[in-house]
């Protein structure tokens, strides 16, 4: 089953003087159960603008998006969001923001906390349940989102560069709680960054796109998180010759099209 996107496109309407914004133009992509998509591409190539269609924050111009049969015609309990910057509340505690996707669902506490602390254990923050979020380092309160997003049971979840602001050891044990997190949930992924090294490790599939008007220009399929999960290290996968290769090819790519867009 799985999500299928058949011939997308977006137009934002003119405004303030403003032209038409074409964000995406035919866009054809499926993404299977437990696959883990990465989109790659220049500022403005329309890869938040398809995550917004997928959450079902936005509805597309032409063109129909399916998850599991069913017409995509708004946000569900079937696919959850993490932003690039946490949106967590910052009124609350560790604990009862992983718990609030339940409690809007009108889960018991008791059952929502059991579900809850699940997911706080398997993103690393035990002991810091009844911190407030203001206290937790930004690569813990980014936890904390995707713990969120887990604790919903979600058949997709959506990752908008959901990294891009911690520094670079962080990142890279991030990725890796992501992957470990990803082979045992067996969730579908939708994932967004602009780090060609990350999208390369961290995907089964990478779509390239590229801006004005946003299309797929490139898909390849990729076997380097399935060599870290099967007990590689991740500097080992990400130091072998057929990921550096790949990188380099995919980054002439988009550096094309930053060039052509500039
Ligand atoms: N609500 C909106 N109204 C008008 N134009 C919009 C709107 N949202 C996005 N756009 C335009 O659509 C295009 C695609 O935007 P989008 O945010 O999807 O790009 P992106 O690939 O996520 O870029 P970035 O890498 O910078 O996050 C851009 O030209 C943007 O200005
Ligand atoms: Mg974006």
């Amino acid at each position: 089953m799985g999500l299928t996107i058949e011939n997308v496109s977006v137009v934002f309407p003119a405004a303030n003087g403003r032209p038409p914004v074409s964000a995406l133009s035919e866009i054809n992509l499926q993404i299977d159960d437990r696959e883990f998509v990465v989109a790659l591409g220049a500022s403005g190539c329309g890869k938040s603008t398809l995550l917004n269609l997928i959450a079902g924050f936005l509805a597309p111009t032409s063109g129909e998006l399916t998850l599991n049969g069913r017409r995509v015609e708004g946000p569900g309990a079937d696919r959850a969001v993490v932003f690039q910057k946490h949106a967590l509340l910052p009124w609350l505690n560790v604990i009862d923001n992983v718990a609030f996707g339940l409690q809007i669902q009108g889960i018991s506490r008791a059952k929502r906390y059991e579900t809850a602390n699940k997911f706080v254990g398997l993103l690393g923050l035990d002991g810091f349940q009844k911190s407030p979020v203001y206290m937790l380092s930004g690569g813990m309160q980014q936890r904390v989102g995707i713990a969120r997003a887990l604790t919903c049971d979600p058949d997709v979840l959506l990752m908008d560069e959901p990294l891009g602001a911690l520094d670079a050891l962080t990142r890279e044990k991030a990725q890796e709680l992501i992957l470990n997190i990803w082979d045992n949930t067996h969730k579908s992924i939708f994932f967004i960054t602009h780090s060609v090294e990350e999208a390369l490790f961290m995907g089964t599939k990478l779509v390239v796109m590229s801006p004005r008007p946003g299309r797929i220009t490139h898909v390849f399929d990729l076997p380097f998180s399935r060599q870290f999960l099967d007990g590689q290290s991740a500097r080992e996968v990400k130091a072998a010759p057929e990921f550096i290769r790949l990188r380099e090819d995919v980054l002439k790519i988009i550096f094309a099209d930053e060039e052509a867009a500039a």
